[in-house]
């Protein structure tokens, strides 16, 4: 069976998605977000995901002017209250919020999921991301995004201490016995004790132990320390190609890593990003699809590419090549822009029009051809399900719900009703038994 996620911004969505002809733009408005909740639920999606950053992305001149000009990765709501508002109006649909475990702590991340998944009945994910800007760093204390190495560091740190938090009451403390007057039971709950290179926190958590044991785990690391980090931790991994080879490749690298660190391969899912533009034929949709490109000016497809390198790119000549960069911020977006911009002998204004038009994962057809390779996708190991993004919102996920999943069902790969209690049973992960963290933390584990 295929997974559904929906990768939505709390904001425009991607480089020029508010321009869209039908994009909505109530990005500031709960009824918004209830709406989309209320279509992926419908058309029983897995969960609902949302990016995030934690700075108006600077970008062309190192100034963050572009990106307001533009609508390119900002505004960006705060994650957390907008999935607890698509939470508060469906009762199937999982809910995933990305947090930093650059910036923030892990007492208030595990606390805040815990009750996330408490409130939801066991519907709470987060995405761990470790941030790639200095912008980002800037608004933390600090002059400069840490290097790689550090931020997974941390990111590990992080990890473990909010596994450890979860763990730390036991899914039978609260007994509330209103005769006796005993509400819980103490030796149920035990402090950490925590003291590493970055945090130093006692614990117990404030929160006992939730529906899911751990919020789903989900992660997008690149690099080879990005995939051991996600293969060990991770419970959904999502990842973008620019080809179907490169999807096989990633998915058995994964899997094998998993395998490596003692895992369940099958406990690791792997989502790559899928854009579907559905049209009534690959004309109709490629239409579509030119139509969203052309609103695409040289500024703000490079005011983006900037952002998501962390270099500022007026410093190149426009018409000239773009030179190699040496530390980037997303390693992956680099390297598809470098492969694609030699194979095309691209111009640096070029490069930029075509990365604000780009979408990850592009599926461009009839409902039949997009079902077709997502069949395609699946049988070829590349995939246990798809991250779905939208051109424009609601509108490319309300096409996906009325077009693309009853194909899907109709081709008995997708479910028709929801079953099992929470996020987890629906994408087919075990819930973690208390100690689980053992497993998976690098501190133990070794390959
Ligand atoms: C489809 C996709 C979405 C991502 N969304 C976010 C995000 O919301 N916030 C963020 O800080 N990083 C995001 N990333 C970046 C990843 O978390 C990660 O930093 C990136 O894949 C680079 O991996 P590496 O650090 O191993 O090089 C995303 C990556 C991909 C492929």
């Amino acid at each position: 069976m295929m997974h559904l996620a929906a990768f939505m911004n709390a904001g425009p969505q991607g480089t020029v998605g508010w321009r869209h002809p039908e994009a909505g733009d109530g990005f500031l408005t709960s009824a918004h977000y209830a709406h989309i909740a209320r279509v992926l639920e419908a058309a029983c999606f897995d969960l609902v995901f949302i990016p995030d950053a934690l700075a108006v992305p600077r970008s062309l001149g190192d100034s963050f002017e572009p990106a307001v000009k533009w609508g390119s990765g900002t505004p960006r709501l705060d994650p957390m209250p907008v999935i607890t508002t698509m939470a508060a109006v469906t009762e199937h649909l999982g809910v995933a919020a990305t947090m930093s475990t650059g910036y923030q702590e892990p007492y208030n991340v595990a606390r805040g999921l815990a009750t996330l998944d408490h409130l939801t009945a066991g519907r709470a994910g987060w995405n761990v991301v470790t941030s790639f800007q200095d912008a980002e760093a800037q608004n933390y204390g600090q002059n400069k995004l840490p290097e790689r190495a550090v931020r997974y560091r941390r990111a590990e740190e992080f990890l473990e201490v909010s596994t450890r938090l979860w763990d730390s009451w036991a899914d039978d403390v609260l007994i509330r016995d209103k005769a006796s007057g005993v509400f819980g039971r103490p030796e149920g709950v035990e402090a950490i004790d925590h003291q590493g290179e970055f945090f130093k926190v006692q614990g117990p958590l404030s929160v006992p132990r939730s529906p899911q044991g751990y919020p789903v785990i989900i992660q997008a690391g690149a690099s080879p320390a990005g995939r051991d980090f996600a293969s060990r931790w991770a419970d959904v991994i999502f990842c973008s190609h620019e080809s179907l080879a490169s999807a096989i490749d990633f998915y058995a690298d994964i899997k094998q890593r998993a395998a490596a660190f003692g895992r369940d391969p099958d406990q690791v899912k792997i989502l790559p990003a899928a854009t579907l533009v559905v049209g009534t034929d690959v004309r109709d949709a490629m239409a579509k699809h030119e139509a969203f490109a052309e609103l695409v000016s040289v500024e703000a497809g490079l005011s983006r590419l900037a952002y998501h390198v962390n270099v500022d790119l007026t410093q190149y000549d426009l018409d000239g090549p773009l030179p190699s960069l040496e530390v980037v911020g997303v390693e992956g977006h680099y390297r598809e822009v470098v492969e694609f911009a030699e194979r095309e002998k691209l111009t640096v204004a070029e490069i930029g029009r075509w990365y604000g038009a780009r979408t990850e994962g592009n599926m461009i057809g009839s409902a039949q051809d997009i079902a077709d390779s997502m069949e395609h996708w699946m049988s070829s190991g590349a995939a246990d399900g798809f991250m779905i993004q939208a051109t424009h919102v609601p509108g490319a996920f309300e096409d996906v719900a009325r077009e693309v999943v009853p194909e899907l069902q109709r081709r008995g790969l997708f479910r028709t009703e929801y079953e099992g209690e929470t996020l987890r049973d629906r994408l087919g992960l075990a819930r973690p038994e208390r100690g689980e963290w053992r497993n998976r933390a690098a501190s133990v584990v070794k390959a």
